[in-house]
């Protein structure tokens, strides 16, 4: 028996090189495979093997199977290459010119990120960056943001496994790592960083579980804004966000306020917008931003003490200003990379 598989595989080594096209793939494998194949008749015989015999037995077939299966393998492999080669016709041409590279352009988001920050810098706030790898601790806890709340749950959150390391993200022993699920962590690292008076605006890239769509995206962007210093009120937050909203989406742009709940704000507010470009969508009143007055919590976490100071902060998704400020239907555009979508923004 054992010589019998030897055999087979060693004439399957020595034929094997005669394969040169699939039928006579399909035939040399056949041969030895297929319903009345050298191996098949071996594996027939396994009846008449003693029973005590039988395990050994079928471990030589198993050997001879993955040898074979591996012989297999390579040989279709190497008909496919040649077939490829051979619609690809004759190696290319080095003397042909390259195609003319025009002068590229930035992308459609950056651009809206660059226009948001020129407003908002219009009005004396500054830049601030947070990273993309977060803990929870920034994420969440600084932020009030309870334990059961659903943006912490494993459905919605990118987490790492628990014995990731990164060498700039401060973490505590039992915090686990996670893309950050929105830019409001930079909040939390700004007022760790500085004291008050804060003014500043932090675009940037955020993660969730979202089944892509239309309208969903398991990597976007947004911007976040923070303004900390004595006797804000409301009324500066509605200002700003009139200015910012008119700047960016033109003159005659409404916005108005629906209370709303955040955990780190108090109170806290949706914000909708009315505007000319809204014609376009055909509708008229749509939901922009969040936003709200810090909650006392969160200046407690950062050590700012909440009978001195007061402010606000809002957040906004960048995909959904760039959609409606170029009518765009389809948020999986931005990231297609296609060159007939992009070159319209040049
Ligand atoms: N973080 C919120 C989100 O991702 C947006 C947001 C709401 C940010 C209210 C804020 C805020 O700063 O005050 O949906």
């Amino acid at each position: 028996m054992e010589e019998e598989l030897n055999s087979i595989v060693e004439s399957a080594k020595r034929n094997v090189s005669a394969v040169n096209s699939r039928a006579g793939f399909e035939a040399f494998k056949a041969e030895i495979s297929g319903p009345n194949g050298t191996l098949t008749r071996v594996m027939k015989g396994m009846g008449s093997v003693p029973k005590e015999d039988r395990p050994a037995f079928g471990k030589l077939i198993n050997e001879a199977k993955t040898e074979l299966q591996a012989l297999y393998d390579n040989v279709l492999r190497s008909i496919e290459e040649a077939e490829i080669a051979e619609r690809l016709g004759p190696s290319i041409d080095p003397s042909l010119p390259s195609y003319a590279l025009g002068p590229g352009s930035l992308h459609p988001l950056t651009q809206i990120r660059e226009e948001i920050s020129r407003i908002f810098k219009q009005i004396g706030f500054t830049v601030a960056e947070g990273t993309e790898v977060e803990t929870e601790y920034y994420c969440f806890d600084a932020l009030n943001t309870p334990a059961d709340h659903p943006a912490r749950d494993l459905q919605d959150t990118f987490y790492f496994p628990d014995n990731a390391s990164f060498g700039n993200v401060s973490k505590k022993e039992d915090e686990r790592y996670l893309l950050r699920t929105h830019t409001s962590s930079v909040q939390i690292r700004t007022m760790l960083q500085d004291d008050p008076p804060i003014r500043i605006i932090s675009p940037g890239r955020c993660f969730r579980r979202d089944t892509v769509d239309a309208t969903h995206s398991a990597n976007f962007h947004q911007v976040e804004g923070l303004y900390v210093d004595k006797n804000v009120t409301v009324r500066d937050l509605k200002a700003v966000l009139d200015y910012f909203f008119e700047q960016m989406l033109g003159k005659g742009t409404k916005t108005r306020f629906r209370p709303h709940f955040f955990p780190y704000t108090e109170p806290s507010f949706e914000v909708d917008f009315s505007s000319t470009h809204l014609a376009k969508l055909g509708s008229e009143w749509v939901e922009i931003a969040g936003c709200g007055m810090v909650e006392p919590a969160v200046f407690d976490s950062v050590g700012y003490d909440p009978e001195v100071y007061s402010g606000f902060a809002f957040g906004m998704g960048i995909e959904r200003i760039a959609m409606i400020v170029y009518g765009i239907d389809d948020i999986r555009y931005f990231y297609q990379n296609d060159h007939r979508f992009l070159k319209q923004f040049a």
